[in-house]
C-alpha cells in the first residue's frame, strides 16, 4: 500500500489520517501547530469526535500513523498528499487561502527535492478556480516542475459531518474527483478502490472547477433546505393547529423531496455551512451573480436563534433579572464544536435582555467559556442547570436532554417553562404541566 501524507490536522484531516492508518495505510499527519501534535502524540484528540480517540491511539500504537511538523519530509516519502488545511472567512466573507498557500508552498519545495511522481489532492473546501489558478502555479513554481508530466493534482472534496466523521471517512457515500489529467484521476480512484476494499461508492470524475463547486453546492443546498423549513416553522407558529413536524413529514414523503435536513430548529451553525455560504455568495458577487436564494437562506439563519429569546419572553414576560437555563451550546449533538453555534447567539440575546444565564452542555462547556467567560454560569449537569430557573431553552438536541421529563422541569424550576428549540419533547406531555413553546408549533 502507498504511503500517504495528510497536511492539516483539523477534524477532517485528523480523522482522515486516523482512518487511513486504521485501514493499514502508512500515514503521516502534518500540522504546523506543535502543541496540537504533542497532544495527539499523547493519544489525546484535540476535539471530541465519537470513535476518534480510540482510533488514534490504535494507529499510533501500531505505527501506521506518524506525526510531524515537517511538511517537506512527510511529502518526500509519500506518494499521495492530501491537503486538508482550513479555509476560513476573510472579514468580507470571502475565502481566506493563507493556509492553502502556505501548505502548497511547502509541498512545492518537497516536490523539487523528490525524483518521484507524487499526487497532491486538495481536500480543503476551495472556491472554483483556486486549484487551477492558485494551487497549481504554487506547486509548479515551488517545484520547478510541470503539473501532469512531473506530478499529479486532483481536487477531492469531503462530505463528512462532525459527530459522524469516522464513519463518514471509513465509508464514503460518494467520491468526487476533479482531475488535471486522467493519470492523476486514475491514481486517486485506484487508491479509494483499495481503501474501500470492494465497497466502492459512486465515483464522479470531472474538472477541478466542477469538483470545487459541487462541494459548495452541496452545503448551500442543505443549508437552504434547513432555512426553508425554518421559515415555514415560523409561519406555523402563527397558524392555529399547525405543526412544522407534520409539514416536514408530509413533504418528506414525496420522493422528490425526501425526509432529510428538514428538522426545524434554531438555525444551522458549525465550521462549514456559515463560512461556505459566505464564501460562495462573495465569490458569486465578484463574478456578477447575486445568488438571491442562497443569500436569503443565510439571512433567515441570522435571525432564527433569536426566536428562542422572543419565545422565552412570551412565556415569562420581561427577562430582566430572570434566571434562564440554556441546554446545549455545541452547534449540534455529538461534538464539542461551538463555532457559529446558535447557542452562542441565544446566550448573547438573553444577556442583552438582562437575563441571568446558566448553561450546560455535555461536551462544549470549555468552548462556551472561551466565548462568554464569566458572563454566564456553567452547570455540571442538565438538572443542575434548570434548578431554580424561570425558563429553560433547549438549543442542542443531545440525547441526554431528550430523556428529561416534564416532571423534571416542574420539580426543579421556579417557574416551569420550557422553550423547545429543537423539537425534542412531546408537546402533549409538556403543555398540561408547564408553560411550553416550541419552534414551528402554533
Ligand atoms: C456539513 C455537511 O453536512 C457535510 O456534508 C460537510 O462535509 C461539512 O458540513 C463540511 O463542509 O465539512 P456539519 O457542519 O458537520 O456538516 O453538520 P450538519 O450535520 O450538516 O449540520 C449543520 C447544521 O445544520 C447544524 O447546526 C444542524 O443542527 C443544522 N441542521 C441540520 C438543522 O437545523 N436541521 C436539519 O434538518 C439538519
Amino acid at each position: 500500500m502507498r504511503e500517504v501524507a495528510v497536511v492539516g490536522l483539523g477534524y477532517v484531516g485528523l480523522t482522515m489520517a486516523a482512518c487511513l492508518a486504521a485501514r493499514g495505510i502508512r500515514t503521516t499527519g502534518v500540522d504546523v501547530d506543535k502543541e496540537k501534535l504533542a497532544m495527539v502524540e499523547r493519544r489525546t484528540s484535540p476535539f471530541y469526535e465519537p470513535g476518534l480517540q480510540d482510533m488514534l491511539s490504535e494507529s499510533l500504537r501500531s505505527g501506521h500513523l506518524a506525526l510531524t511538523a515537517d511538511c517537506e519530509e512527510a511529502v518526500g516519502r509519500s506518494e499521495l498528499v492530501f491537503v486538508t488545511v482550513g479555509t476560513p472567512s476573510n472579514p468580507d466573507g470571502s475565502i481566506n487561502l493563507d493556509q492553502i498557500k502556505a501548505a502548497c508552498t511547502n509541498v512545492g519545495s518537497a516536490l523539487r527535492k523528490s525524483p518521484r511522481y507524487h499526487l497532491t489532492v486538495i481536500r480543503s473546501t476551495v472556491t472554483p478556480g483556486t486549484t487551477e489558478n492558485v494551487v497549481k502555479p504554487l506547486l509548479e513554481s515551488g517545484s520547478g516542475k510541470t503539473c501532469g508530466s512531473d506530478f499529479g493534482l486532483c481536487v477531492n472534496p469531503e462530505f463528512v459531518s462532525e459527530g459522524r466523521a469516522v464513519d463518514g471517512t471509513m465509508n464514503p457515500g460518494r467520491i468526487i474527483i476533479g482531475e488535471w489529467d486522467s493519470q492523476a484521476g486514475d491514481i486517486l480512484e485506484r487508491f479509494y478502490a483499495g481503501f474501500c476494499d470492494g465497497k466502492m461508492p459512486p465515483v464522479l470524475r470531472t474538472t477541478f472547477a466542477n469538483a470545487e463547486l459541487i462541494k459548495y453546492a452541496n452545503n448551500a443546498f442543505l443549508a437552504t433546505r434547513v432555512s426553508f423549513i425554518n421559515s415555514l416553522a415560523n409561519l406555523c407558529e402563527r397558524i392555529p393547529g399547525a405543526d412544522i413536524e407534520l409539514i416536514a413529514k408530509g413533504i418528506g414523503l414525496d420522493p422528490r423531496i425526501g425526509p432529510l435536513f428538514l428538522r426545524a430548529g434554531l438555525g444551522w451553525g458549525g465550521s462549514c455551512f456559515p463560512k461556505d455560504l459566505r464564501a460562495l455568495v462573495e465569490f458569486a458577487r465578484a463574478k456578477g451573480e447575486g445568488l438571491p436564494v442562497i443569500r436569503s437562506a443565510y439571512d433567515v439563519n441570522e435571525f432564527q436563534p433569536l426566536r428562542a429569546v422572543r419565545m422565552a419572553e412570551h412565556l415569562i414576560g420581561s427577562l430582566r433579572g430572570k434566571r434562564v437555563a440554556v441546554l446545549g451550546v455545541s452547534f449540534k449533538p455529538e461534538t464539542d464544536d461551538t463555532r457559529e453555534a446558535s447557542g452562542l447567539v441565544v446566550i448573547h440575546g438573553l444577556l442583552r435582555e438582562g437575563a441571568e444565564v446558566t448553561v450546560y452542555d455535555p461536551r462544549a462547556l470549555q468552548n462556551a467559556r472561551a466565548v462568554h467567560g464569566e458572563k454566564v454560569r456553567y452547570a455540571q449537569s442538565a438538572l443542575e442547570c434548570i434548578e431554580g430557573a424561570d425558563c429553560c431553552i433547549v438549543v442542542t438536541e443531545w440525547d441526554e436532554f431528550r430523556k428529561l421529563t416534564a416532571e423534571d422541569f416542574v420539580k426543579r424550576m421556579r417557574i416551569p417553562s420550557v422553550v423547545d428549540g429543537r423539537r425534542i419533547y412531546d408537546p402533549n406531555l409538556f403543555k398540561s404541566k408547564a408553560r411550553f413553546a416550541a419552534i414551528g408549533l402554533a
